[in-house]
């Protein structure tokens, strides 16, 4: 072909001053060209020796992990956890003695939606945290309601799955999300939450946080007690109506990532108040309800607050993909003092979250500068792998060893232990005098919210049953209410009855109109 090059005067010849600057090769040797691929004469076939151009078309390809399987959508900032009280007595974990400044990352997110999908949908919110100790990281991997939809691991993946895109469609689908909620009436004071005014926080700088499970606290002596994490928002609780949320969602889907980078741009550090609640270890064997169910609160009267410190988050991420994406949260990294408990549901998540990351970002996710434990004289035997970057030469790779590369050594009873006995069973707890499905979501219904919560809450849940509920699960969905609670079932079941035109509202859901609220993208969690 001819040379068109010197007639057209928008194609790239002339360098520009960056470009006399030049940029390198992956193996860092100067680079050719990052603007003009080597081909053949200007018209002709691009050639397979152009190495930097096949490298910068191979690693783009590779340039995306997978998203989280939940929680993919979160923000993120960096901060410090300052322990103003003494706790000493309930714990020695060195984060929470009195004085320690603890760096710390927390990481925000909604549960079902897709890394894209806008911050403003109904959902529960992931308030996830890790604390880079003097004795290891401390995760603390929990969300912004003190409950769960479920209080047995098994059926973790079938509720992702139910709430989550039908495998044909690839749509969200509320019939299968009540499906599954009316099967699981365990799940009913979750619902509840998220059907309520703290369904949609106006911020993550206006949602609490909770650790959500009961945790194993020991101090000093090696006595042991039962804990829940609170933390409060300083910023106060604030949500999002249906219609605010649906409008938001339209206009800036990163509205809640936007907000949270923007005021620690400025300097408007947001903070939580951290208090626990304690149990005495032997109260658990006895309390009216199992403590350890994760669709139970505990009653603050019975166990009041104790506050323990300050949570501020005070430095946005420099680089959004190997400080958010790349950070791995785990409930399994825990701290001396700090223990689990026999929640079915965390010692499912003692297993799932490490092994999540190993398929996610790779074995050696550790080994990554946000993940990365910060301990004086780190030394594991774990080695080699895909991308291992910490090698330690000749030092003795087995233990035990007698080359003086020390090794753990406990034996006999574990200090963050429990007693345990009988049988093998398949059963989420032995039922006690208040365990039921029910109780505590009434109670969140009549006793805590007002009048015009429970008018919105039923206006929220009518319209989401409108949202394509069929027979017979909708009227599984309108006993589920009654259950909670049965005057507010009776309207719900109304208002659906109403705005379905009087029509057999179990028939044909399709025809059903929706009611003023928007039919929200209700969610749950993980
Ligand atoms: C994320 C599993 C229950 C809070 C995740 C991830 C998995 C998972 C696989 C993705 C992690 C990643 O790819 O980095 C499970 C299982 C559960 C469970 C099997 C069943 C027991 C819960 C509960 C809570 C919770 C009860 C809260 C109390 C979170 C949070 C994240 C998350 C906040 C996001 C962490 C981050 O920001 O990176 N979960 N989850 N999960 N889960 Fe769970």
């Amino acid at each position: 072909m001819a040379d068109s090059t010197t007639s057209n005067p928008s194609i790239e010849t002339a360098p520009s001053r960056e470009a006399e600057l030049g940029s390198h090769t992956e193996t860092g040797s100067p680079a050719p060209s990052d603007r003009n691929s080597l081909t053949i004469g200007p018209d002709g076939p691009i050639l397979l020796h152009d190495v930097h151009f096949l490298n910068q078309m191979a690693h783009f390809n590779r340039e995306r992990v997978p998203e989280r399987n939940v929680h993919a959508k979160g923000s993120g900032a960096f901060g410090v956890f300052e322990t103003t009280e003494d706790v000493s007595k309930y714990t020695k974990a060195a984060l929470f003695q009195k004085g320690a400044r603890t760096e710390m990352l927390a990481r925000f997110s909604t549960v079902a939606g897709e890394q894209g999908s806008p911050d403003t949908w109904r959902d529960p919110r992931g308030f996830a945290l890790k604390f880079y100790t003097t004795e290891g990281n401390y995760d603390l991997v929990g969300n912004n309601t003190p409950v769960f939809f479920v209080r047995d691991t098994m059926k973790f993946p079938h509720f992702i799955r139910s709430q989550k895109r039908r495998g044909g469609s690839g749509l969200r689908d509320n019939h299968m999300q009540w499906d599954f909620w009316s099967l699981n009436p365990e799940s009913a004071h979750q619902v509840t939450y998220l059907m309520g005014d703290r369904g949609i926080p106006k911020t993550f700088r206006h949602m609490n946080g909770y650790g959500s499970h009961t945790y194993m606290w020991i101090n000093e002596a090696g006595e042991k007690f039962w804990v829940k994490y609170h933390f409060h928002s300083d910023q106060g609780v604030e949500g999002l109506t249906g219609e605010e949320a649906t409008r938001i969602a339209g206009e800036d889907a990163d509205h809640h990532r936007r907000d949270l980078h923007d005021a620690i741009e400025k300097g408007d550090f947001p903070s939580w108040t951290l208090s626990v609640q304690v149990m005495p270890y032997e109260d658990a064997k006895t309390y009216r309800f199992n403590p350890f169910d994760l669709t139970k609160i505990w009653s603050h009267e019975d166990y009041p607050l104790i506050k323990v410190g300050t949570m501020t988050l005070n430095r946005n991420p420099e680089n959004f993909f190997a400080e958010i994406e790349q950070a791995a949260f785990e409930p399994s990294a825990l701290v001396p003092g700090i223990g689990f408990s026999p929640d079915k549901m965390l010692l499912g998540r003692a297993f799932a979250y490490a092994d999540t990351h190993r398929y996610r970002i790779g074995p050696n996710y550790l080994q990554l500068p946000v993940n990365r434990p910060r301990v004086e004289g780190l030394n594991t035997y774990t080695q080699d792998g895909p991308m291992a970057y910490d090698h330690r030469a000749d030092a003795p790779v087995y233990a035990p060893n007698s080359e003086g590369r020390g090794y753990a050594d406990q034996v006999g009873e574990a200090e963050e232990s429990w007693e345990s006995d009988g049988v093998m069973v398949r059963q989420a707890y032995t039922l006690r005098q208040d365990d039921d499905d029910f109780g505590q979501a009434g109670t969140l219904v009549r006793e805590v919210w007002n009048d015009q919560q429970r008018e919105e809450f039923v206006r929220t849940v009518a319209g989401h049953l409108l949202g394509g509920v069929k027979s017979p699960v909708l009227e599984r969905a309108f006993d589920y209410w009654k259950n909670v609670d049965a005057e507010t079932g009776k309207k719900i079941e109304e208002l659906v009855r109403a705005d379905s035109g009087g029509a057999n509202p179990g028939g044909e859901a399709d025809d059903a109109k929706v009611v003023e609220e928007p039919i929200v993208e209700t969610v749950t969690n993980a």
